[in-house]
């Protein structure tokens, strides 16, 4: 492009530099304000199943129904609203006022990028499918293990909803499932025999899938479930100086560590049908290890 007068061209660069720096300042929204119909604010409140003395968030919150409709059902849940739009925040703190919820809920204007997420219980969310796709990297990496998220409509890709209500209005919800993929190596005590188990975790999402080692011998997990912080599964293994086993292990994942029982059910003593199997239950702890004793390395010999 030719400009005729020096005048022009410094004004065509100033307009170019103004929309260049608004463009640098522009928040990313996730999707407009639409509100939450009425019976869709209903049941997400429903299916968040909320308890006393929790929090919940709603990322993007609008003009606040979902809050203070949570907040209104539930006299001791504390809430919180952020929207990008200032606007909208204003509006909801004057009807958290109108509706004496002040107290215990507020409205920030503020991204849902910059929320926190680790303090809270509940997670309300509806934007746009592919930022919902882009929030659940942030929600996985900071929200704690139970935390529930629900959202209407759209859902988080292939994490796959723990429960889903489809009448009058589709919602669903998650719950944040603790980090269990990885090593793991534990000891148990059966038989009057101390045994070392190695075991190697995959995750994704609420999915788990596992195999161990315990002394020479390998297995696979069976039953695998993962919700929140409660994992359980259940190993058919033959133990060398013991025979068949099978194990029901329960527990609790708490970071590098799972705390929790197993349920040893020990072979028949005879070969008679209705004997009654003996069973033991022992604690179980679990330590999350940098290396697995799986394999046992080059050179090596197993037990
Ligand atoms: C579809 S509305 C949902 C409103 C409310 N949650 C409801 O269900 O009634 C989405 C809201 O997200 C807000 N929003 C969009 N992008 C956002 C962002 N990056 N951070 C925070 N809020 C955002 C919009 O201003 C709008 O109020």
């Amino acid at each position: 492009m030719r400009y005729k007068t020096p005048l022009r061209m410094g004004a065509a660069l100033c307009i170019a530099l103004l929309l260049h720096a608004l463009a640098a300042r522009a928040q990313e929204r996730f999707s407009l304000f639409v509100g939450s119909d009425p019976k869709t604010v209903e049941r997400m409140v429903e299916l968040a199943g909320l308890r006393a003395g929790e929090t919940v968030i709603d990322l993007g919150s609008g003009d606040g129904r979902v809050v203070l409709a949570a907040a209104q059902a539930n006299p001791s849940v504390r809430g919180i609203g952020v929207d990008i739009d200032a606007k909208l925040v204003k509006e909801a703190s004057l009807k958290a006022q109108e509706l004496g919820l002040s107290e215990r809920v507020r409205f920030e204007h503020r991204n849902a990028f910059d929320a926190d997420l680790s303090q809270v219980d509940v997670i309300f969310m509806w934007f746009f499918p592919e930022l919902m796709r882009l929030v659940r990297v942030k929600i996985l990496e900071q929200a704690r293990p139970g935390t529930r998220v629900v959202a209407p409509l759209w859902g988080f890709g292939s994490w796959s909803p723990d429960a889903v209500v489809k009448e009058p209005a589709e919602v669903s919800l998650w719950v944040v499932p603790a980090k269990v993929g990885g090593y793991w190596s534990w000891r148990l005590r059966a038989g009057g025999v101390e045994r070392d188990y190695a075991a190697v975790f995959e995750q994704r999402f609420q999915g788990l899938e596992g195999v161990v080692r315990a002394g020479n011998r390998h297995g696979i997990f069976h039953d695998l479930k993962l919700h929140g912080d409660q994992v359980s599964f259940v190993l058919m293994m033959t133990l060398q100086d013991l025979g068949f086993t099978r194990h029901e292990f329960s527990g609790r994942v708490n970071g590098d560590t799972i705390q929790g029982a197993v349920k040893i059910t020990l072979p028949p003593k005879s070969n008679e049908e209705d004997e009654e199997l003996e069973s033991v239950v022992l604690p179980w702890q679990a330590q999350r290890s940098a290396t697995s004793a799986f394999f046992a390395p080059t050179g090596v010999d197993v037990r």
